[in-house]
């Protein structure tokens, strides 16, 4: 009988999902679970990569139980990752060194102070398209060396493996047999060339990092190998694409052109434009990233990273307890005609993209006497949006290409009420699809393509319909005014000291 699905893994920041998707591009059943985060010190996250491990066997379990679907019937098996996040394990027992340090995680900043001292940017952003952060895993990678006794010397034996999630799930799901990673997740480290595609001797030196504890690159979209039996349900079950998740997005919205644009709203928000074969440099605070590698090509983006963009409702939930669930938050938002000047910037671990100022910290303007906490709400909804906005400015300028429409997807943007203000504040169309995980359904296709459960791209891209289109609808002069209130705000967040 023809395997009837293809299994797609979305190991997000907060949670992980499996998804079910059939030949049709249609999403057959969903299964979720939200795992530990774990904060040891104001700014630093971290996650058990064997807690993160038990998400993924937990969900796929729930739902092939759920759906009565056996793991025979599974053509094969897309992962998409949270990326940059930093696993160490030990090759022999598989035991992790440590636990996972999650990309917004900020305990590695003064690695990166020490480099941008040293004048290390301009080669760094040449060869990997990034900058120096602790976003990225190169400087999490040095500090659990510096920080796990002996780490160091038992990585220079060999003893050790370094993984993003990716690579992570998949060493465990074959069994300890491969010990692999991908070209768009691997382009997240800051110690891979991304134009000559290997990792960098003169990186790796800098870092102090062993060559011996890095994954082999795979293609995004390919049959790396198969699921161990003995891991995985009692069937080997072949893996076939890999992708960090925002490059699996920009792959489940189909922008498989130059000029086309998505952006994810979920923990983060995550702007990225697909440059075709061209490695577009930045010159307004972008990354230039690998899209993924498919087939030996390799296609490239700019992208646009926020750090807290959903987690700012979640703050409002969990941590002042302002709402009862994320979703009320439409309502009240709508409940007033405007935030009544009130401008929340989430800086809550610094801020990303254009800025990159990671010692700047949230903070509140406008408030006054009748500032309520549906002006509050709809600021922090707001934010999401202005945010987006300056990381679209960056791209036009650098791509030189004017944005035609956004294509949307993510938790948040299922909030009408925050899909039409970001066209608005945008003044472009912004399009959701029928289809809202796109990460999942772009894993899916990648792993499809490779195993011949879909024939091409052109047909992925005829799956993928709207559901919704926001048309643009706000007067330039108030755009503008509201716009400048944004930036204000930042500009006064970014010079508060405590
Ligand atoms: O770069 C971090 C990003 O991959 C995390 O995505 O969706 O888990 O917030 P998400």
């Amino acid at each position: 009988m023809a395997k009837r699905y293809i299994l797609a893994l979305d190991q997000g920041t907060t949670s992980t999902r499996a998804m079910l998707v059939d030949a049709d591009g249609r999403v057959a059943g969903i299964a979720q679970r939200e795992f530990t985060q774990i904060y040891p010190q104001p700014g630093w996250v971290e996650h058990d990569p064997r807690e993160v491990l038990a998400s993924v066997q937990a969900t796929v379990a729930e739902l092939l139980t759920r759906m009565q679907v056996e793991p025979g019937d599974l053509a094969g098996i897309g992962i998409a990752n949270q990326r940059e996040t930093t696993v160490i394990w030990d090759r022999r027992t598989g035991q992790p060194i440590h636990n996972a340090i999650v990309w917004q995680s900020r305990q590695s900043v003064a690695i990166c102070e020490r480099l941008q001292a040293d004048g290390c940017t301009p080669m760094v952003r040449a060869k990997t398209g990034l900058l120096i952060d602790a976003y990225f895993s190169a400087s999490k990678i040095r500090w659990l060396l510096d920080h796990v006794e002996g780490a160091q010397s038992r990585a220079e034996r060999g003893e050790l493996l370094f993984g993003t999630m990716e690579s992570w799930l998949v060493w465990n799901l074959t069994g300890g047999r491969l010990h692999v990673s991908d070209a768009s997740n691997a382009a997240r480290t800051l110690l891979y060339d991304i134009h000559r595609r290997e990792w960098d001797d003169e990186l790796l030196r800098l870092l102090n990092v062993p060559r011996a504890m890095l994954p082999r690159i795979c293609p995004c979209s390919g049959h790396v190998g198969d699921t161990d039996p003995a891991r995985f349900f009692g069937a080997a079950v072949p893996i076939g694409g890999l992708a960090g998740d925002q490059q699996a997005a920009l792959f489940g919205q189909a922008c498989f052109e130059p000029g086309m644009a998505k952006n994810t709203y979920g923990t983060g928000c995550f702007m990225l434009m697909h440059t075709g074969a061209q490695a577009v440099p930045s010159r307004h605070g972008l990354l230039t990233t690998i899209a993924w590698e498919i087939g030996g090509e390799v296609e490239y983006a700019l992208e646009g990273s926020i750090f807290v963009a959903g987690a700012v409702v979640q703050w409002l939930r969990d941590g002042l307890r302002m709402l009862e669930r994320a979703a009320d938050s439409q309502a009240l938002a709508e409940s007033v005609a405007s935030s009544d000047g009130v401008y929340l910037v989430p800086a809550f671990v610094g801020l990303g993209a254009p800025y990159w100022r990671s010692e700047v910290r949230g903070a509140m303007f406008g408030i006054t006497r009748g500032t309520r906490r549906e002006h509050v709400v709809r600021a922090a909804l707001e934010s999401m949006a202005y945010q987006s906005r300056d990381v679209l400015a960056a791209m036009e300028a650098d791509a030189g290409i004017p944005l035609k429409e956004l294509r949307a997807d993510g938790g948040a943007i299922a909030n009408d009420f925050l899909a039409q203000f970001q066209s608005d504040m945008l003044d472009v169309p912004l399009l959701r699809p029928k289809v809202q995980e796109t990460t999942a359904l772009g894993a899916a296709y990648l792993a499809g393509l490779a195993l011949g459960f879909w024939e091409s791209r052109t047909q992925v891209a005829r799956l993928w319909q709207v559901e919704r289109r926001f048309e643009p609808g706000m007067a330039e002069a108030e755009r503008g005014r509201r716009y400048r209130g944004w930036q204000a705000a930042v500009q006064a967040a970014c010079v508060f000291t405590p």
